[in-house]
């Protein structure tokens, strides 16, 4: 049996991103492996959300996860700031992260250049907590989408460092994981780059169908296909890998097809990709409602998950004190 893990930031709604990026495939595996599943609201705090939303946020985020089909009875689902010894494993970690290396992850670079005046000391070591939350439970496989590749390959690297320095072979080299062989990036609906909370661009699974229909019909699109089997601008690319992730395949040979003769409808393609995407994300809506509303079930989920992770996040950092040298009197 494996153990996996992946986690999230409250940052706002769920979004078909995340979705199909990384939770569809952690709930595949929750059947048959030791699954972890966690809401990271430490790495939230590099952009100082206000304090009166920073709950509100996370209930939204585990009841939506809740409502995709996460089941706490087979995963450990849990709140990473009710997990202490994440913290103290981060702070022993911190001593092998280097400044050279944590300056150059692109996700570092990116947000520096997006808040030049917020480039905080946790945004800089966000990998490092990253890692943490990882190897705190040893986790072989971390569902994530193509934008978190770089940081588990970070992870991988503090793994083999601290095993190297102290001559153990303690931490396994956790693998990025994805069904199919390649990590997805869902694209979003401006033509360019992820579907992202911070882009703006995004559907959330929380949407109703009439938003969803908006939304879609305002994607960008260009003028039309140059001719027979004309290559496809991004912003068009990028609307068929949504249809190929919501719709069945032959629906998605059918619009490639009118776009290769090049009688694409713009109008129909969009009507279409907005039924299936609203046919995929409409039962979970109708859960969502019910659950953030239970709060002795989230009370439940989330005193239970703690308890369950912390027992194996307090075996970790003993025998991870023990390696580093600390000793009780
Ligand atoms: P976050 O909160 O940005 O996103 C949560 C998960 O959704 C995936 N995702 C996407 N996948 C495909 N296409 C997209 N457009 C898209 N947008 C988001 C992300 O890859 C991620 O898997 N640093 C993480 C949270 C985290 C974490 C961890 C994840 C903290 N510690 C340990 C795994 C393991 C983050 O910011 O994800």
């Amino acid at each position: 049996m494996k153990t996996v893990l992946s986690g999230i930031r409250p940052t706002g709604n769920l979004h078909i991103g995340n979705y199909f990026g990384a939770l569809i495939n952690f709930l595949k595996m929750q059947e048959e492996n030791k699954c972890y599943f966690f809401i990271a609201d430490w790495h939230s705090l590099t952009t100082h959300p206000d304090p009166s939303l920073l709950h509100v946020n996370v209930r939204n985020v585990l009841s939506e996860y809740l409502a995709c089909g996460l089941d706490p009875e087979k995963a450990t689902l849990y709140i990473q700031s009710d997990v202490p010894e994440i913290a103290e494993l981060y702070l022993l970690l911190n001593m092998h992260a280097y400044l050279g290396e944590l300056e150059k992850t692109v996700s570092f670079k990116e947000k520096a250049r997006q808040n030049p005046n917020n480039v905080n000391a946790g945004l800089l070591t966000y990998p490092v907590l990253m890692a943490t939350d990882i190897l705190i439970h040893n986790a072989d496989y971390v569902p994530v989408g193509k934008d978190q590749e770089q940081h588990l390959e970070m992870t991988r690297n503090y793994a083999q460092r601290f095993n190297h320095k102290y001559g153990v072979e303690y931490f396994k080299q956790p693998a990025a994981y994805n069904f199919g062989q390649e990590l997805i990036k869902i694209p979003g609906l401006d033509g360019s780059g992820k579907m992202g909370k911070s882009e703006g661009n995004c559907i959330y699974l929380i949407d109703e169908p009439k938003v969803i229909e908006k939304k879609v019909k305002k994607a960008l699109t260009d003028s039309g296909p140059a001719g027979l089997n004309a290559p496809k601008p991004d912003c068009i690319e990028n609307l068929f890998t949504i249809m190929q992730t919501v719709s069945s395949p032959e629906t998605l040979q059918h619009y490639n097809d009118l776009w290769n003769r090049a009688e694409i409808r713009y109008g129909d393609f969009k009507k279409q990709l907005a039924e299936d995407i609203i046919n995929v994300t409409t039962p979970i809506r109708e859960r969502i409602y019910d659950i953030k509303n239970d709060d002795a079930y989230l009370r439940k989920v989330t005193r239970e998950g703690a308890e369950k992770a912390r027992e194996s996040a307090s075996k970790t950092l003993k025998e991870v004190r023990e390696i580093m040298g600390f000793k009780t009197f």
